[in-house]
């Protein structure tokens, strides 16, 4: 069993209102790269590269390839541990809002819903010229950013270098860490703005903030409560703590 804080055991059960941020770290445990560990992706491509308007503008093949190889391992993967305990805390809390930067779905998967993508779905496209979402299968072949019904071009949609989050998705998150009693940031080195911010405003407005992570990040020093080791554990304890359910069945 996992020692939590007298803190976190009081807080665990009373708080009503929780949000979660989550990053890379939380899907490391269903076998996806996180960005900036010693084998992270930004370790072995150079964003600029592969994930920037002007990249697709200059090599849309390249991009593009990226992203399908991206997709075709997510196709292997599997929600873990932590994603499936946040659904049950989901389901415990009367307000619960999940936060993520990650474009990998997997939190929908792990029956999430009141899921907030920051960076976008990976799963989804949108036309360059048009703006309209789809993720008809068909669009996610090989071939080099097929067009959309008005011609445009189609690219993944996700939040690529120097581009804007969605606003109203960003006020929400917003909204959700200003008005949370307890906000825990998990698998993020909350290095990328603005998602690192969240979990600070969450504390300026009087959120108990927990921060569960390998190791330290940017904002280690200034949380209320830090918990050490894998999220998929940390996670499971604090369910177990609450005496919930996991049910680790996967939704489409
Ligand atoms: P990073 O790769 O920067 O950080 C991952 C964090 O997860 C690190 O702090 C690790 O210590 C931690 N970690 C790894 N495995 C873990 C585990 N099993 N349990 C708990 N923690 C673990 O990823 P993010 O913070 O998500 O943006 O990166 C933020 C953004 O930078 C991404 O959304 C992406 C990237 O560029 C865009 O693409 C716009």
């Amino acid at each position: 069993m996992i020692e939590f804080s007298d803190n976190l055991k009081r807080l665990l059960p009373e708080a009503r209102k929780v949000a979660v941020l989550t990053g890379a770290g939380i899907s490391a445990e269903s076998g996806l790269a996180t960005f900036r560990g010693a084998d992270g992706i930004w370790k072995k491509f150079r964003p600029e590269e592969l994930a920037s308007f002007e990249a697709f503008q200059r090599n849309p093949q390249l991009v593009w390839d990226w992203y399908q190889h991206r997709r075709q391992i997510l196709k292997q993967a599997r929600p873990n541990p932590g994603h499936f305990a946040l659904a049950a805390l989901e389901r415990f809390y009367p307000e619960f809002t999940l936060i993520t930067q990650n474009v990998d779905g997997l939190h929908h998967r792990a029956g999430s819903r009141n899921v907030l993508e920051l960076h976008g779905n990976i799963r989804y496209n949108k036309c360059i010229v048009c703006g309209r979402r789809t993720d008809r299968e068909e669009f996610n072949s090989n071939a080099v950013t097929p067009a959309c019904d008005c011609g445009g071009k189609l690219r993944p949609d996700v939040v690529w270098f120097g581009e804007f989050l969605p606003e109203k998705v960003l006020n929400a998150a917003y909204l959700a860490a200003q008005t949370c009693q307890l906000f825990f940031a998990i698998g993020t080195s909350a290095i990328v703005q603005p998602a690192a911010s969240l979990p600070l405003v969450a504390r300026q407005c009087g959120a108990y903030l927990v921060e569960i992570n390998l190791e330290g990040t940017e904002i280690s020093g200034m949380v209320d409560e830090t918990l050490t080791g894998s999220a998929g554990t940390i996670l499971l304890g604090l369910v177990e703590y609450l005496g919930l359910t996991v049910e680790s069945v996967e939704s489409k």
